[in-house]
């Protein structure tokens, strides 16, 4: 059965759940979904966070956005979080666990303390397993659905510290590379329990993203460093098209893969 271009990036009136989807890369990616028709469920920690990005998106796309207070390392929010996404519209086809990051102010090696390891791996981790666990079941039920993960180089590559060091910045512990690496090796396990019962499940691994906090001589040193010649840039389509062709038909006949999206950055040496 053969259908157009335009029906393959079509998802109007699907469901995507999009974890820390207030702000920055998760919102980027309610958007784009948004915008190729999805209805749209997004959390932050801070319930007034997602209720005003909701209704940005709403706005923009009239679609129909379900903003939600949520704690991913909880595993009981995440399972109360499936269940108020599947009564919201009866479905949903999309999951992007995008939560995560390196809160606290990083550090080497041998200044990080157990809590605040602990609070990396699971924000990272263990959220993005709840997440699979809970919305897996869903999907597996309704025999189809999309899950994408957000991992990051990070898990791929260990990283020149004096980059960061030099512009006065610490850069990301080693801990979110164990998180970020167990993120790209659970996806492909998981995506192989669940390819046989119509779901995929896939990751994306970003390389930089240039943010207004981004000191211009570190910006300048990463670009440098990539074949591309710059950092990513955020609310373009350095990653909504990455996640649009995750999200959608374009990507059918893929499972358990990681697609970076870092302009070179881990191929260069
Ligand atoms: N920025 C980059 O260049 C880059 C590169 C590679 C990978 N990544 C990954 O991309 C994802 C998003 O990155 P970002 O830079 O856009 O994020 P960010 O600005 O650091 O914000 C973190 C996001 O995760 C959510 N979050 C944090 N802890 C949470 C928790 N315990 N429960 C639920 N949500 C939680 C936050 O939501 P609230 O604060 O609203 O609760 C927020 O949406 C992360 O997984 C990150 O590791 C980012």
């Amino acid at each position: 059965m053969s259908i157009t271009i335009r029906e393959m990036f079509d998802l109007t009136d699907q469901v995507a759940v999009i974890t820390g989807g207030a702000r920055h890369f998760g919102y980027d990616m309610a958007d784009v979904l948004a915008e190729a028709g999805c209805h749209l469920v997004i959390t932050s920690r801070q319930l007034a966070q997602a209720e005003a990005a909701a209704e940005k998106l709403r706005a923009a796309h009239q679609r129909d956005v379900l903003p939600l207070g949520v704690d991913v390392t909880d595993a009981a929010q995440v399972r109360a979080l499936a269940e108020r996404a599947l009564t919201f519209k009866g479905r949903v086809d999309i999951l992007i666990n995008n939560a995560g990051g390196s809160p606290g102010p990083g550090a080497s090696l041998f200044g990080r303390k157990p809590e605040e390891i602990q609070e990396l791996l699971a924000v990272n981790l263990l959220g993005t397993i709840y997440c699979c666990q809970e919305f897996g079941r869903i999907m597996v039920n309704q025999r189809r659905g999309k899950i994408i993960n957000i991992a990051s180089i990070a898990g791929l590559i260990g990283r020149d510290r004096r980059m960061y060091e030099r512009v006065g910045m610490r850069g990301q512990p080693v801990d979110y590379a164990a998180a970020k690496g167990g993120i790209i090796g659970l996806t492909r396990d998981v995506a192989a329990v669940l390819a046989p019962f119509g779901v995929h499940v896939n990751c994306i691994s970003p390389g930089g993203f240039a943010r207004e906090n981004v000191p211009p001589d570190f910006i300048k040193a990463y670009s440098d460093r990539t074949p591309l010649g710059r950092m990513g840039r955020q609310g373009s389509a350095d990653l909504k098209g990455p996640v649009l062709f995750l999200a959608s038909r374009a990507s059918d006949y893929m499972v358990g893969h990681n697609l970076v999206v870092d302009g070179g950055f881990s191929i260069w040496q």
